[in-house]
């Protein structure tokens, strides 16, 4: 088999240092693959280049696998999106049709403490958000501002297909049977003509995984579940715009949004599986680059998932997985849930307290 090949894009903010962190864990299981770094985001803006240049997105057509750490910094706001650094972002899912964003969220033990819900609600916790990623609202045209009568106005359009549908819910379906087998599909179809389809089409889907127990929540009402019984959810499916904002809700339920990883994934195969986006959900925090305090477990946790759908390797996300569990048990933290009794460590010693469990 050909050497695995990996594009490695830091982007902003605290993305350079969590993803350092990350490719010196990736290295360390995995020193065959080959790491290829590449420009992002406002790193690229800040150099005249557009926020996705030509030669990273060719380090990314030549690769298994993208491991992405973060754009976005404030002086950009209020830019348009195509001079934005999200804008990456947006055409890696677009060109890539990174349809499946997988996005775990776990409280470790012993960090119970830190969610803003009550620990008993927390402990445990372990649901997945499978959300739809290259449909819907971000995605569907027209999208524009008008001069309607004279008025300034504006229109965002949400067109689902069938099988843009079908094709997320059985991601979410084989992914309920490998775990608890519950999934709760998430939508709107009291209001909206898309979430009749999407409910349609799901229950169609379900006829193939009787082994799975499938409920329809209304968004509103889910958004009120996931703080209520947290614990009760094992896999959520729902499309675009709904799982952008219930991802954000289940993440916190963890205390530091720090901690969690998330896989994008499309139709196009490598050797070990299919090639994916790998990233932490935590965003670029431009408040703590630089300063080398940041978590770098969403990082490291992206890397497992980066081997265990885009390279095959199982073993090693296990292993990567079973070591950052193993470094909470211990007590290791990081500055933003260390609490009066821990030493807060700094992005690269709790890095190293992870790579110590590798082995044991
Ligand atoms: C996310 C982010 C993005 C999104 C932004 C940065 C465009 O919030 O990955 O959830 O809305 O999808
Ligand atoms: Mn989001």
């Amino acid at each position: 088999m050909p050497k695995p090949k990996i594009a490695v894009l830091p982007g902003d903010g605290i993305g350079p240092e969590v993803t350092r962190a990350a490719v010196a864990v990736l290295q360390r299981v995995r020193p065959d693959v080959e790491c290829v770094e590449a420009i992002v985001g406002g790193a690229a803006i800040a150099k005249k280049l557009p926020p996705l240049p030509e030669a990273s997105r060719l380090a990314c057509d030549r690769s298994d696998a993208i491991l992405f750490g973060s754009v976005g910094l404030p002086r950009y706001d209020g830019k348009p999106l195509q001079e934005r650094p999200e804008y990456a972002l947006f055409l890696l899912r677009r060109d890539y049709e990174l349809f499946a964003n997988i996005r775990p969220v776990r409280v470790f033990a012993g960090l119970e403490d830190a969610s803003s819900l009550k620990a008993e609600l927390v402990r445990g916790l372990d649901l997945v958000v499978v959300r739809e990623l290259t449909g819907g609202i971000y995605f569907s045209e027209p999208k524009e501002r008008r001069i309607v009568n004279g008025i300034e106005s504006a229109v965002d359009t949400m067109i689902y297909r069938a099988p843009e549908v079908e094709r997320i819910a059985r991601v979410a379906f084989d992914l309920a049977r490998a775990r608890r087998k519950r999934l709760t599909s998430v939508d709107k179809q009291n209001i909206l003509e898309t979430s009749r389809l999407w409910r349609r089409i799901v229950n169609r889907v379900a006829t193939e995984y009787p082994d799975v127990e499938l409920e329809h929540v209304l968004v509103d009402n889910a958004a009120m579940q996931l703080v209520r019984r947290p614990s009760s959810f094992d896999v959520i499916v729902t499309e675009n715009m709904f799982g952008d904002i219930l991802s954000d809700e289940a993440a916190i339920l963890t205390g530091s949004i720090g901690t969690l990883p998330s896989a994008s994934f499309g139709t196009r195969a490598t050797p070990g599986g299919r090639f994916g986006l790998y990233e932490p959900i935590s965003g670029s925090a431009p408040d703590i680059a630089g300063k080398g305090i940041a978590n770098p477990t969403a990082a490291i946790l992206s890397v497992a998932m980066l081997l265990r759908y885009s390279l095959g390797d199982e073993t090693n996300a296990a292993r990567i997985e079973r070591a950052v569990e193993r470094a909470y048990a211990h007590g290791a933290r990081t500055a933003e849930i260390a609490t009066n009794g821990s030493v807060a460590l700094s992005t690269v010693a709790f890095t190293d307290v992870v790579t110590a469990q590798l082995e044991i």
